[in-house]
């Protein structure tokens, strides 16, 4: 696939601060292959380097948010390129959870395989009541290798994580919900406009402290309590250092809206 078709398969809008990726092969239910992950990777460090964008949205067109690897792909692939695909799928993945932006994934329909990881690479997760996620993998005899065992064994503990790789079942936005994976579920129509809603109120916050917020869960729960602990006091004694926190006191004060504007 050429560099023009992954371009026209993942679009890339902005509508104000907030950044809109749409997953768009839709005949091939967004499978993800070599171009359209090197795509994917580089929208991301855009999206991260932007001053002007704030927050982003991932969405899928059609039927699925994205059906995972391209298992056509996978079929002519040598073993190297099956390698450096699965290195290039965690930079990709990296680019999602190291962004200083937040990113909402807009589950539309199928997130599976490597689109799943993307739902649990990002940092809030709306889900329409039609949307199917799930690890498929052992079906293939393989198993996911974008973080989706480490993961989800991590947000929702070792047997459940287990049930879903071992036998490949999928999860509806319902279950999604109770393991705690997903943030909202709302209906179809509803979907984007509510993800963008949510993207728009996290542009509004002070952009350090949104950054440090993710920063902060997304190591923190990986690390010891109390290196963890102090990981929070240096970022907030940062943080109250910025002209965004003096302009949220001083607003507060002011019984006014802050104006955030990242410094
Ligand atoms: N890789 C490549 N092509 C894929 C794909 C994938 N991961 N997922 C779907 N497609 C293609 C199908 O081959 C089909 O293409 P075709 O019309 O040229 O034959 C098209 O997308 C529509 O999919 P189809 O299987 O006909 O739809 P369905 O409604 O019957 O089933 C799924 C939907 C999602 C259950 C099924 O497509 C599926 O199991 N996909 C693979 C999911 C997976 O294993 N992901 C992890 C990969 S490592």
């Amino acid at each position: 696939m050429s560099e023009q078709e992954a371009k026209d398969q993942v679009l890339y809008e902005e509508e104000d601060a907030v950044a809109i990726v749409t997953f768009a092969r839709e005949e091939k239910l967004n499978a993800m292959n070599t171009a359209i992950v090197r795509r994917m990777t580089e929208l991301f460090e855009q999206i991260d380097r932007a001053g002007h964008i704030r927050a982003a949205v991932l969405v899928g067109r059609g039927r699925a948010f994205v059906a995972g690897a391209d298992i056509e792909e996978y079929s002519e692939q040598s073993f190297s390129e099956f390698s450096e695909y699965q290195s290039m799928g965690r930079r990709m993945y990296e680019g999602i959870e190291l962004n200083r932006k937040p990113f909402v994934a807009a589950v539309n329909g199928y997130a599976l395989g490597g689109g799943f990881e993307l739902v649990l690479a990002c940092d809030l997760v709306v889900a329409s009541s039609r949307a199917k996620m799930g690890l498929p993998e052992i079906h293939l005899g393989l198993l996911p290798g974008g973080g989706g065992t480490q993961k989800l064994a991590r947000i929702v503990g070792r047997n459940r994580a287990k049930e879903f790789l071992l036998t490949g079942r999928n999860m509806t936005a319902q279950e999604g919900l109770e393991l705690g994976i997903v943030n909202r579920v709302v209906e179809p129509e509803a979907l984007l406009g509510e993800a963008l809603g949510l993207a728009r109120e996290l542009a509004e916050r002070a952009p350090y402290a949104v950054r440090e917020a993710k920063r902060l869960v997304n190591q923190g729960v990986e690390s010891h309590i109390d290196v963890a602990l102090s990981f929070e006091q240096a970022a907030l004694s940062n943080l109250y250092q910025t002209e965004d926190a003096r302009e949220g006191i001083r607003a507060f004060v002011e019984k006014r809206r802050p104006d955030f504007r990242g410094r």
